[in-house]
């Protein structure tokens, strides 16, 4: 891709500090196994390979050895791949690797990763580790609106299901069912939300010192970065994902995931 240098000087934050209980691997999520690597090695060959990146910063489980270790071979391989391509002419920027102990919480992580940033940092790609398989035509997309001038942009997919707002169901009602439903969302307008997020740095500090002030209730409610830029009134706008960007999160999207990289074009055998 062509990275010219009136684009935003651009650097991709991996959030890969969770615990991955959902998984049941009884493992650090970015450690469990996926095509014979891990599932963080696939997410950062992703962003490698969108090649928008100056920086990859990575959030891994404070102090642990075996990522810190993971992320330091990923950048030795990635430094000895732009020997090769340096010497076949073809230039390609050499993005510096950063490793920083995540947080508690993802917004923790993020902001952990951002306090890490190379100055002169422009714009911001925040990519989930859990998300290992997303294509590069979605980096792109993400990086050539911020390009065009989006503050923020998010990938998005049409969501397939009817979607219902629920409630407890209390008194006698408990009997018959544990929830009622409280009404119907338009399926039309709703779309389902993945990551890479991307945004002008300026405004997503702004987004997170905001968020700094917030109760434990309200943290836990952040889910993404674009919440946070939603809350400042800050226009977030929306580019296609893809199918392949799933959220390994339980054991049977690693199912999916496996099949995905065994399909007869790996992962390109889906749209995106
Ligand atoms: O748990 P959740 O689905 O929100 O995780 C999304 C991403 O955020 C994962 O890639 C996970 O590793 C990361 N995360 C993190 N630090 C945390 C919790 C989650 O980096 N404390």
């Amino acid at each position: 891709m062509n990275t010219a240098s009136t684009n935003p000087v651009t650097a991709v934050i991996v959030v890969a500090a969770g615990s991955g209980q959902r998984l049941g691997y009884g493992m650090p999520k970015a450690k469990v196994p996926l095509g014979g690597d891990s599932i963080l090695i696939h997410a950062l060959r992703g962003v490698a390979e969108a090649g928008i990146a100056r920086q990859i910063c990575v959030a891994i489980p404070p102090g642990d050895p075996e990522l810190q270790a993971l992320c330091e071979s990923f950048a030795q391989d990635l430094k000895a791949e732009h020997r090769l391509t340096a010497a076949s002419g073809e230039g390609v920027q050499l993005p510096a690797v950063t490793v920083v102990d995540g947080g508690t919480s993802r917004a923790e992580s993020v902001r952990a990763a951002m306090a890490a940033l190379l100055p002169g940092t422009q714009a911001v790609l925040i990519h989930d580790a859990a998300r290992a398989l997303a294509p590069e035509s979605v980096f792109h997309r993400v990086f050539q609106a911020l390009c065009a001038g989006a503050v923020a942009v998010i990938p998005v997919i049409p969501v397939v299901d009817t979607v219902k707002t629920v409630e407890p169901t209390t008194g006698d009602g408990a009997a018959v069912a544990p929830e009622l439903v409280t009404g119907t969302a338009p399926r039309e307008t709703l779309r389902a939300v993945q990551t890479p997020q991307g945004f002008d740095l300026a405004t997503l500090q702004r987004a997170h010192e905001a968020a700094a002030g917030f109760d434990a209730g309200q943290a836990a409610a952040v889910t993404d970065d674009a919440m946070l830029v939603e809350l400042l009134g800050v226009p977030v706008h929306a580019v296609r994902g893809a199918s392949q960007s799933l959220k390994i999160t339980t054991p049977l999207d690693l199912i999916i995931a496996e099949g995905l990289l065994e399909g007869p074009l790996g992962t390109r055998w889906v749209e995106g």
